[in-house]
């Protein structure tokens, strides 16, 4: 099927094959071509220009995108999609004054999904997240990664990973799985860490491993949960596996995560609300990503990544939702590129190179998804009638997707 795209105002995010991120001042470019076309065949970009040699395809479906900006589809490198239930108590409870803190050592946070995802069984967990990957697709997002982490126990981590790969299979949205059995002590591990880490190590990454359920490993490092030595051993029993990291670390304070992580090799580090100097510096010329979730911050009225310091120290830095019932409720990458410009200081072009091209980097998905790029999956957003694409972030309460497409289909 040839799909032809005509007259776009903008079209948004255009690199050569080859490029997999940008980092520090070149995040500030976000190449163009104005008054253009592109062609889709299949699944894939096969061809654009300016309307002058805008070419005459036989039997091909055009779409005219008067006014209109093209760009690639969302890369929501970091979300926690499949879960069960919600945790709108909690809410109300923060509300009134009390801390993410002091809910989780009530019982409350992670444990809390936990107990919930244990009680509702394998369809009923894909009939609830499939519900939110559609209202995400619907929002442009058209390469996603899904964590396990709520389900702490062998049988409950293997049922959300099954669940994640169901919805892999049923639909065109590209989904990479990470296994998140460590993403909290349960209550009869508490004083026994080292006995849930023998947990995870010899039995559940085996299974994980053996079922081909995971292309990630993930623990949350930080103060209360994952110390930075246990999260080093996790990352090793994932490499064991082939499972490269992609940490949640400096969500609330920093305890050197990101140094172990580097050494690692993770792929990405996620959170970074708290990063120091010396983490900047241990970052610096690494092949791993720095991911800020500024819905989160925006959620749990916590601090936001200091984007500014970190690109303006050459670094990389991608963008993602981390929907999850407890922190971030919302899988909406425009309202996450919309924040990370209001509240983070990032220009529109340095969010939507974060939330595309880095995003793909972030779950190893560049060479296929991220940008305009001949070859690359066709995953587009084509947007409603634009005065320009700053709009984008600048009327960050209204909806401006006219159309998405993924995998060369219209799902919007
Ligand atoms: O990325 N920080 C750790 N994990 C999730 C939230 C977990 C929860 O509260 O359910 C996050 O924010
Ligand atoms: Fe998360």
């Amino acid at each position: 099927m040839k799909l032809l795209i005509t007259n776009i105002a903008t079209l948004l995010q255009i690199r050569d094959a080859g490029i997999d991120k940008v980092a520090g001042a070149a995040m500030a470019e976000l190449p163009l071509l104005e008054n253009a076309w592109l062609l889709l065949e299949d699944d894939i970009i096969a061809d654009f220009g300016t309307m002058d040699s805008c070419p005459n395809v036989a039997g091909a479906e055009v779409i005219n995108a008067t006014g209109k900006t093209v760009l690639p589809t969302w890369c929501d490198s970091h979300t926690h999609i499949v879960y069960a239930g919600n945790r709108e108590r909690e809410f109300v409870d923060r509300i009134n004054g009390l801390s993410y803190e002091e809910i989780a050592l009530r019982g409350g946070g992670i444990l809390n999904s936990a107990k919930k995802l244990n009680e509702t069984s394998e369809d009923d967990l894909y009939e609830q997240s499939k519900i939110r990957l559609e209202e995400v697709m619907q929002q442009g997002t058209g390469a996603v990664e899904i964590k396990s982490g709520y389900g702490l126990t062998v049988d409950a981590e293997l049922k959300m990973l099954r669940v994640i790969k169901r919805l892999r299979q049923e639909y065109p949205i590209a989904i990479k799985a990470t296994f998140l059995g460590a993403h909290a002590f349960p209550a009869e591990y508490k004083e026994n860490h080292s006995g849930y880490i023998d947990l995870i190590v010899n039995e559940m990454l085996p299974k994980v491993a053996e079922e081909q359920l995971a292309d990630y490993i993930d623990a949350f490092c930080e103060t209360g949960y994952f110390s930075v030595e246990e999260t080093e051993r996790i990352m090793e029993a994932g490499k064991k596996y082939g499972l490269q990291a992609k940490i949640h670390v400096n969500q609330f304070t920093a305890i050197n995560g990101i140094a172990a992580c580097v050494k690692h090799d993770a792929l990405s580090v996620d959170h970074l609300e708290i990063v120091t100097d010396e983490d900047i510096e241990v970052l610096k010329g690494t092949r791993t990503m720095p991911v800020a979730l500024p819905t989160c911050s925006f959620f749990i009225s916590i601090p936001y990544t200091p984007a500014r310091k970190m690109i303006n120290a050459g670094l990389p830095l991608a963008l993602a939702t981390d929907f999850n019932p407890g922190t971030t409720p919302s899988g909406n990458m425009n309202l996450v590129v919309a924040t990370a410009c209001i509240k983070m200081k990032m220009t529109p072009e340095e969010a939507i190179n974060a939330a595309t091209i880095n995003g793909a980097y972030a779950m190893g998905l560049s060479e296929t998804h991220g940008s305009i790029t001949r070859g690359k999956k066709a995953n587009l957003i084509i947007t409603k009638s634009l005065s320009s694409y700053y709009q984008l972030p600048y009327a960050f309460g209204s909806n401006l997707i006219d159309t998405v497409i993924i995998n060369g289909k219209v799902i919007r």
